[in-house]
């Protein structure tokens, strides 16, 4: 019988033994990995089950956005949403990443001025106003997708305007206010073995090497790791980019793994084999890397993911999505059975 539907701030949910498999989170804790996974807030009772056996972390997928937190200066914070999938990780006894400070895509287009002490007081009030709402949590992404593929950083207002300066300042107000959590500087693209990922990396790498030069607070980059079927993901290419971000002392997080899989077979056991076959190939080689200390999927099962919801607009050869390792009914699919191979198989950190 199903732990029924419980709010987000009472007692945990119990997974019956054996509904879900093994546990991805104890499996991932027993080789000192942190297990989570994008949270959209969803009420479904199996789908919040399925959350607490696997995750000892959750993101909120959407909602600690900055756009999303505060459209326009004036309006109040928009916490109700954050507030109850923190709610729910606190229940399951999960930590909160929180993602993001800073992206392009959802911008607090109100703290923007030529006035660089302006910014920093409007964009370090807005990140001291959230971290401090979220002091529970254990690390934030500051920044996500500042790295440029054809030039070193984005084509985006406070980054081009301010660079560097602006950076450091958001780095070292968020540690100022949450100063246990770690700090982390997210991006995609960065999995590829193309020449446009080769030059993304290196981006990156310079872009770190100034932050580090200056004595700004960080402590590791998220390789977000959504696996396309287009641009294959290269096994020896993460790895070496991982190695040379431990050379630079950061720590790596699997940030957002998921596996589209749009141009793969539209026979359903064929496709499911072969995400199974991606996540195992990619999984294995990252997580030899003991610097590699975290694992989030961006979304656990098909029944509520973002790429299963987007693909209404996106053209699709294979039919309706099947990009994670359960499907929209819960079941494991090939890909847990991978998953947990790989976690079985990697070294303990
Ligand atoms: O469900 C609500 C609906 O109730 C509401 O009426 C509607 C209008 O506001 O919004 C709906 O929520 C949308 C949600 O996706 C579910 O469809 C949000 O508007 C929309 O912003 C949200 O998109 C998210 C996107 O980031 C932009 O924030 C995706 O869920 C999320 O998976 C995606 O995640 C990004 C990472 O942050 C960064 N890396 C890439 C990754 C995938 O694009």
């Amino acid at each position: 019988m199903l732990t029924s539907m419980l709010s987000d701030a009472e007692t945990p949910l119990a997974t019956p033994s054996g509904r879900f498999g093994i546990s991805l989170g104890d499996l991932g804790k027993s080789r000192g990995l942190e297990i989570g996974c994008a949270f959209s807030g969803h009420t479904d009772p199996e789908y919040r089950l399925l959350l607490a056996h696997h995750c000892r972390l959750i993101v909120p997928e959407w909602q600690l956005k900055p756009r999303f937190l505060r459209p326009r200066r004036a309006a109040a914070y928009n916490f109700g949403p954050s507030d109850a999938i923190a709610g729910f990780a606190a229940s399951n006894k999960m930590a909160l990443h929180g993602h993001t400070l800073f992206w392009h895509e959802e911008p607090i287009r109100w703290a923007r001025s030529e006035n660089v002490e302006r910014v920093k007081r409007d964009y370090g009030g807005f990140i001291r106003d959230v971290v401090e709402h979220y002091s529970q949590a254990v690390s934030w992404d500051v920044f996500n997708e500042i790295v440029g593929e054809r030039q070193p950083l984005r084509d985006e207002f406070f980054v081009q305007t301010f660079g560097l300066q602006f950076i450091d300042h958001c780095l070292r107000i968020t540690q100022e206010h949450a100063p246990s959590a770690r700090l982390v500087i997210n991006d995609y693209n960065l999995e590829c073995g193309t020449d446009w990922s080769l030059a993304k990396q290196d981006h990156m790498l310079r872009l770190l090497e100034q932050i580090k030069a200056i004595g700004s607070p960080l402590h590791a980059v998220g390789i977000q790791g959504h696996l396309s079927s287009i641009h294959k993901a290269s096994a020896p290419s993460t790895m070496r980019f991982i190695d040379r971000l431990a050379d630079l002392g950061l720590d790596v997080f699997i940030s957002e793994l998921d596996v589209n899989d749009s141009t793969m077979p539209a026979d359903i056991a064929v496709r499911d084999i072969e995400v199974a076959a991606y996540y195992e190939e990619f999984l294995t080689a990252v997580l030899s890397r003991q610097s590699v200390k975290r694992l989030v999927f961006w979304g656990i099962s098909d029944f509520d993911h973002w790429v299963v919801r987007r693909q209404t607009r996106e053209k699709r050869r294979s039919g309706k999505a099947r990009p994670a390792l359960f499907d929209d009914q819960f079941r494991p699919k090939p890909a847990f059975q991978a998953v947990t191979r790989a976690l079985e198989g990697a070294p303990r950190r």
